[in-house]
């Protein structure tokens, strides 16, 4: 069939990821997708930066925003980052043009997620973010689709790679935060501003995109409580290690008398439980279904071939034509989070 034609914003971690993996995949992915997916132009700041890829064959558009414009492109995929800017402005201008969206950027979709699946709804355009919640495990699809069936009693893990990775380290090579901090940025794993990391607002990000599609609830950022890594010491580490736990950074959603009870912050965990044996950059998802069960998901969290397999993979449902409500159900069926308990339901 007719290629699926790609304009890709952003060239970083992840946008480089896309290149290579699509390169490197091709011919299954065009198989899979019953027709090739083609990028068709490129944009990020610098267009002289080395990336270790070749981006002769694309057109490069010097002013990122007009990308969501570039003609004939049926998708727009933004790797830029960032809750606002540039980002929002492809967003926004792609969905209200009924192209495809597809997008890693979870502080944008904490924060304007409603807003853009209503535009995605309004324009009969798909809006998707596999890669936007724990890298390239694909626990969106898993809820959204494998465990749609379920009502959800609760749904919990450990969402940031760069702090699971720090903590990790600092535990099993007694390594200063500090430098375990670094060493997670060269690696790709960080955020833009790794205080999004540290501070636990990175996986707050991810949980209420998380509870939304759990829940059926608003994403509402502002509701989840939120704290972070930056104070722990390797004498905490050690101290709970003596006890027989670990810590770890966990986010949980679940639903509680006054509504929606979200939370992420430092968590003891006994070391008989799976996510003590989480390690590194891998992320793991938890979510009790009243009739699947207890699933477990696991993966890596971060880095470029992860998230890029998690990017792709939504380029190949919009090439098959199959996507649908973006947050399990349609835009107008979402409650504010508050009200999740309220007997609305
Ligand atoms: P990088 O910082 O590596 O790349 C960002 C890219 O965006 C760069 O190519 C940069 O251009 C471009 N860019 C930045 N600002 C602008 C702007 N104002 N206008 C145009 N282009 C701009 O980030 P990542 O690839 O790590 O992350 C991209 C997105 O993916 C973010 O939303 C992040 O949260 C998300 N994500 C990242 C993961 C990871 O492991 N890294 C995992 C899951 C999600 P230039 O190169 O020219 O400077
Ligand atoms: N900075 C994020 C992390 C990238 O460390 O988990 C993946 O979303």
């Amino acid at each position: 069939g007719d290629a699926l034609r790609v304009a890709l914003a952003g060239l970083g971690t992840v946008g480089g990821g896309v290149i290579r993996l699509l390169d490197t995949n091709r011919d299954l992915i065009t198989r899979r997708a019953g027709r090739p997916i083609e990028i068709v132009a490129v944009s990020a700041r610098d267009r002289t930066k080395d990336r270790g890829v070749d981006l002769s064959r694309f057109a490069w558009v010097d002013d990122t925003a007009s990308l969501a414009s570039y003609p004939d492109a049926d998708v727009v995929v933004e790797l830029i980052g960032g809750s606002d800017g540039p980002a929002l402005t492809l967003a926004r201008t792609a969905l209200d043009a009924g192209r495809g969206f597809v997008t890693a950027n979870k502080a944008m979709l904490a924060h304007h997620g409603l807003e853009l699946a209503q535009k995605a709804e309004a324009a009969n355009a798909a809006l998707k973010f596999e890669a936007a919640v724990a890298g390239g495990i694909p626990v969106i699809k898993g809820l959204r689709e494998g465990a749609a069936a379920n009502a959800i009693a609760r749904v919990y893990g450990i969402l940031n790679g760069t702090c699971n990775f720090i903590l990790s380290k600092m535990e099993a090579e007694g390594r200063d935060f500090a430098e375990v901090l670094a060493e997670a940025q060269a690696l790709g794993y960080a955020e833009a501003d790794p205080s999004f990391d540290i501070d636990g607002v990175d996986a707050a990000h991810k949980l209420s995109i998380l509870a939304a599609i759990a829940f059926g609830t608003q994403p509402a950022f502002g509701d989840v409580a939120i704290g972070g890594v930056r104070h722990v010491l390797a004498a905490d580490i050690a101290q709970a290690a003596s006890l027989g736990y670990r810590v770890r950074l966990v986010g949980v959603a679940e639903e509680g008398a006054g509504g929606l009870f979200q939370r992420v912050h430092p968590h003891l965990v006994p070391l008989d439980h799976p996510l003590a044996h989480v390690t590194g950059s891998t992320n793991a998802v938890v979510a009790e279904g009243n009739f699947v069960g207890r699933l477990l998901f696991q993966g890596a969290g971060a880095g470029d071939g992860p998230t890029a397999s998690a990017v792709v993979a939504d380029l190949i449902d919009i090439a098959r034509g199959e996507y649908g409500a973006s947050f399990a159900m349609p835009a107008h069926e979402l409650i504010p989070a508050g009200k999740a308990d309220s007997g609305e339901r």
